[in-house]
């Protein structure tokens, strides 16, 4: 996934919000970045190869503009270098793109027959030439984008100034998310409205097949008939500070110790609606969860809940795997899509799929207005804010915290009585949940001298049963993400059957028992690496803190309602990946090769 920026104002200040932007949007990726702008000598392209860091010194913020356009690159077609990075320019086009042009390489032959001489190795690069073709057929940038449109295929979301007319900056949506700022004689695009933040909050969502004509006191809207259309004005709904680090060393430690907040703010949402924006679960026979990563992990733990409390059967699948499966679905399958960005590639054609198969379908999204948000028939945001950092932390913990809100919603009108015991203080327990986690979060020490103990090590096993063995999956993740420390989720009754050869002295195996159900099957399990050499942390809850040799490291975690207890458990988790991380000095708001969110196949 990219990141595109754009600006046309009265106030020369171009080179200024083009940066800002892109720095706003390098989680988005920072493989390359680079600026299109006007200035008295007409049009300049800078781009250097690496993070913005690199571009932003090579860049004369003396230069005046009122006209321009940025990007920030996640590579999908060519390799991270310069040549590669946009913005690219065909004839009279400069573009910018987030997306993949599916038919690039049928294309690219047709305009090498046409005579362009195309640089790169982009899709992007193609999508500029067949513009800059199309606009020369008809001298008009409205249906020049209008038979793009028509020729293009796959996602785009694109920026584009003419050399023929630098009172106007053109963007186009199909697929790919923009939006579009509004300022006081000024204007912006962006992927995101943090991005331009700083100079705006109202905003106008374009459509997917939408077009757009802008100068610095005008916005014209176009359908993909070319008609003008209008869209309501937006503001967006966070601030400034929502996306700053006030003060941690990084987004995602901020973004750790937000959850308690992020938890109240989301449960009072549900609380105060009582609950009627949720869909009514008696209509259905079967749920099926499509997500991707931590996403799918949320997922995991919301069908271990649902399943153990609602008493209705819960497929997870992942998203990418349910695209090209054969499917079972009918209209008593409800298919809820779990996404952080709602914009994840894989997930919303998951989303479109179920829809062609006559399943009601339901979003847990935390970004409004996204594109998965808006092909749901019920939309449930989380409200854990904009999040920063690529390893997802408060917004997997909120949409943990929805499903376990689901689960007790099915669970309550199923009126079941000996689940509902257990769980039968869940509303006060959701409201003094906060209270629990931020306790955790006031004392981690102990978590930088398990890293201090692990950050070395090449392989690291998280084992577990249960819904514990999907906290493992997300534990397992986030050290892999940000540490690059290579780690394994396994189901620990599973380890014995092979993997456990993997297991010798001082290899660190976490092993995860909060289930009285099943804990001491776990704890057997853990006996079995222990007696083999492995360094054992255990992560267990008071109510089943048991002494003994089988571990060298305990971590005990206070209990919690059933329904809520994987709110607390995974704060350690989270909290281990960051120390090792740290330690072991790598880029944790940006890891490398990673992107917020994977917005191509
Ligand atoms: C999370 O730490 C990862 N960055 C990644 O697995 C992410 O959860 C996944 O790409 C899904 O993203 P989404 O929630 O925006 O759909």
């Amino acid at each position: 996934m990219c990141g595109i920026v754009g600006y046309i104002g009265k106030d020369k200040k171009a080179l200024n919000v083009l940066i800002d932007g892109l720095e706003h949007l390098e989680y988005r990726g920072y493989d390359s970045a680079g600026i299109a702008f006007i200035s008295k000598d007409g049009l300049n392209i800078q781009k250097e190869k690496g993070r913005i860091s690199n571009l932003k010194e090579k860049i004369n913020f003396n230069n005046e503009s009122n006209l321009g356009i940025g990007h920030t690159r996640w590579a999908t077609h060519g390799e991270a270098n310069k040549v590669n990075s946009h913005p690219h320019k065909c004839g009279k086009l400069t573009i910018v793109h987030n997306g993949i042009i599916e038919n690039y390489i049928e294309l690219k032959e047709k305009l090498k027959e046409l005579g362009y001489k195309l640089k790169s190795d982009t899709d992007t690069e193609v999508a500029c030439a067949l513009l800059d073709y199309l606009y020369n057929k008809y001298n008009d940038m409205n249906l020049a984008i209008k038979d793009f449109e028509e020729i293009a295929k796959g996602a785009y979301a694109i920026g584009i100034i003419c050399d023929d007319d630098y009172d106007n900056l053109y963007a186009i949506k199909k697929n790919s998310p923009l939006i579009i700022g509004i300022g006081n004689n000024e204007n912006f695009i962006a992927s995101d409205v943090p991005a331009i933040l700083e100079y705006t909050s109202k905003y106008i969502v374009l459509e997917d097949g939408e077009f757009a004509k802008i100068t610095s006191n005008d916005i014209k809207i176009f359908d993909k008939n070319a008609d003008n259309i209008n869209h309501d004005i937006k503001e967006f709904d966070g601030s400034k500070e929502d996306i700053g680090k006030n003060g941690y060393n990084h987004y995602m430690l901020k973004e750790i110790h937000e959850q308690p907040e992020v938890i109240k703010k989301t449960a009072n949402h549900y609380l105060e609606n009582n609950f009627n924006e949720l869909p009514d679960f008696s209509k259905y026979k079967k749920i099926t969860i499509v997500a991707c990563g931590s996403a799918m992990h949320a997922g995991l733990v919301g069908k271990n809940l649902i399943e153990k409390y609602g008493n209705i059967p819960v497929e997870i699948e992942i998203a990418s795997e349910f695209r090209y499966k054969k499917l079972f679905l009918d209209k008593d399958t409800l298919v809820i899509a779990i996404s952080q960005s709602g914009e994840t590639a894989d997930t919303l054609e998951a989303i479109k799929i179920a829809k062609e198969n006559g399943c009601d379908t339901a979003g847990i999204i935390n970004v409004k207005e996204s594109s998965i948000a808006r092909n749901v028939d019920t939309i449930l945001y989380t409200y854990a804010g904009p999040e920063i950092a690529v390893a997802t932390t408060k917004a997997y913990s909120a949409q943990v915290e929805l499903l376990s809100i689901i689960a007790y919603n099915i669970a309550k009108s199923s009126n079941d009585i000996n689940k509902l015991t257990e769980i039968n203080n869940f509303l006060d327990d959701l409201r003094k949940l906060p209270i629990v986690m931020q306790e955790i979060l006031n004392n981690t020490d102990k978590y930088k001298d398990i890293a201090n103990n692990i950050y070395d090590k090449n392989d690291i096993f998280f084992i577990g049963r249960g819904i514990d063995y999907a906290l493992c999956m997300e534990g397992s993740l986030k050290l892999k993400e940000i540490s690059y420390l290579h780690s394994e989720a396994y189901a620990a009754g599973e380890l014995k059957h092979g993997t456990i050869s993997l297991i010798d002295k001082g290899v660190p195996v976490i092993g995860i028992a909060t289930d009285d159900a099943i804990c001491d099957k776990t704890i057997s399990n853990i006996k079995e690496v222990k007696s083999r050499g492995a360094n054992v942390i255990y992560l267990t809850t008071a109510s089943l803190n048991k002494d003994g040799d089988f571990y060298n490291e305990k971590i005990v975690l206070p209990i919690v309602n059933p329904l809520l207890q994987p709110l607390v458990n995974i704060l350690p988790l989270q909290l281990i990946a960051y120390e090792v991380a740290k330690k072991r000095g790598c880029n944790i708001d940006k890891p490398k090769n990673l992107a917020k969110s994977v917005t191509v196949e």
